[in-house]
């Protein structure tokens, strides 16, 4: 195959003019390698939810079914409860899609500078993954008595056998082809039900994986390693809640979250997989032009990945790897001052 249908969904804030550029970047690899896209729009979003009282339409799963894959921006804007924007969206997609593997490498490139003193390029070369489907983000509880003295909220988490196993073994294999090292962050000290069940699926796989070397640690000491010993990383699995932090702190330690990418994958195939920045709509730069586009770029390279092209990956990234060495090309938050068409129009210069 060589003609892709994308469902490209850019969201709120800056999500539509990072998406915009990655569309340009992909469209100029895709002429390299040959292939073509064919991009459908979806304007969901929480603006679209002030027009009609809905993130998307009642059969918006139905219409994104069709494609290969999604490349998405960000959702969520001031003005509408967070979780209602990302409950009648991002999640559903990711849930009902059974986008269970959530896929985040974290790097620190030459010329972006990391907050951590006396860490390089090279110190820092990991991937989260995280469980996208179930466990701490959950439907499940509820709030009564509300207003009064009386009110209780309770929130369930819930980790499935399945559930825990799948992601288990896809990071097992991703460490297998990396460098045989994978961690897992657990809490099974405070959180007695879900997290000794989490370490013991742990140590069950680890069995099938001579190959690969394993560790653990709790999630408070984790973060501390994370700032202290990045190096130390390869591999990190953790629950969807976890995951989360991990891939929000790990990029800050890469110096900032507008290069983070991420990759939510349904790995059997049977539903499109979706594409996205780590980051989020940014309210407090949206429309000001300078937001960071490698984040949605990246994203862009992995889906190009998932659908075949690792060649058209590497392009890209080495083409991100070289622009960051210069001030030039370089956003704010990576230290410069170029703005987010200048940073994507260096990135196309190189490819
Ligand atoms: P955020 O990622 O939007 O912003 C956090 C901080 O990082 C801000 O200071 C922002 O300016 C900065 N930042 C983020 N991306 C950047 C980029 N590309 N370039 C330069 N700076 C960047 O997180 P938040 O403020 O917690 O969330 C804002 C909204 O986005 C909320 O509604 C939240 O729910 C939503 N959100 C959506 C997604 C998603 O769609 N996947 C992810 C995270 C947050
Ligand atoms: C992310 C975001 C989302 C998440 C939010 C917006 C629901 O933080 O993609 O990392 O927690 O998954
Ligand atoms: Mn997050």
């Amino acid at each position: 195959n060589t003609n892709f249908n994308i469902a490209v969904i850019p969201g709120d804030g800056i999500g539509k003019p990072v998406i915009e550029q990655g569309i340009r970047v992909l469209e100029k690899v895709a002429g390299q390698l040959g292939i073509s896209f064919d991009w459908e729009h979806f304007d969901w979003s929480c603006e679209h939810f002030h027009k009609t009282g809905k993130m998307m339409p009642e059969d918006g799963l139905e219409q994104l079914k069709r494609h290969n894959a999604i490349y998405l921006g960000a959702v969520g804007y001031p003005g509408v409860p967070d979780h209602v924007s990302l409950w009648g969206l991002l999640i559903p997609i990711r849930r009902v899609f059974q986008q269970y593997a959530c896929i985040r490498p974290v790097r620190l490139f030459e010329g972006v500078p990391s907050p951590l003193a006396g860490v390089g390029p090279g110190d820092v070369d990991f991937v989260v993954v995280r469980e996208n489907n179930e466990g701490e983000y959950s439907e499940i509880g509820g709030r009564i008595f509300q207003g009064t003295d009386a009110e209780v909220v309770s929130q369930q988490t819930l980790f499935s056998k399945k559930g825990v196993d799948r992601i288990l073994h896809y990071a097992f294999d991703l460490a297998s082809r990396r460098k045989g090292k994978l961690t897992s962050a657990t809490k099974s000290n405070g959180i007695m039900h879900t997290m000794p069940f989490w370490d013991e699926r742990f140590a069950i796989l680890a069995k099938k994986y001579p190959q690969v070397q394993t560790n653990q640690f709790h999630i408070d000491i984790l973060t501390a390693h994370f700032v202290q010993h990045p190096q130390w990383f390869d591999v990190v699995v953790g629950s969807n809640l976890f995951g989360d932090i991990l891939s929000d702190l790990g990029p800050a330690v890469a110096g900032t979250i507008g290069i983070a990418a991420s990759a939510n994958i349904n790995p059997e195939g049977q539903f499109p997989s979706m594409f996205e920045p780590v980051h989020g709509s940014a309210p407090d730069i949206a429309g000001k032009g300078i937001a960071n586009p490698i984040g949605a770029i990246w994203a862009g390279a992995m889906m190009l990945e998932h659908l075949g092209f690792e060649e058209g990956h590497d392009v890209i990234l080495g083409a991100i790897e070289r622009v960051v060495k210069h001030q030039s090309g370089k956003t704010r938050d990576m230290g410069g001052t170029a703005t987010t068409l200048e940073c994507a129009n260096a990135i196309l210069d190189e490819i």
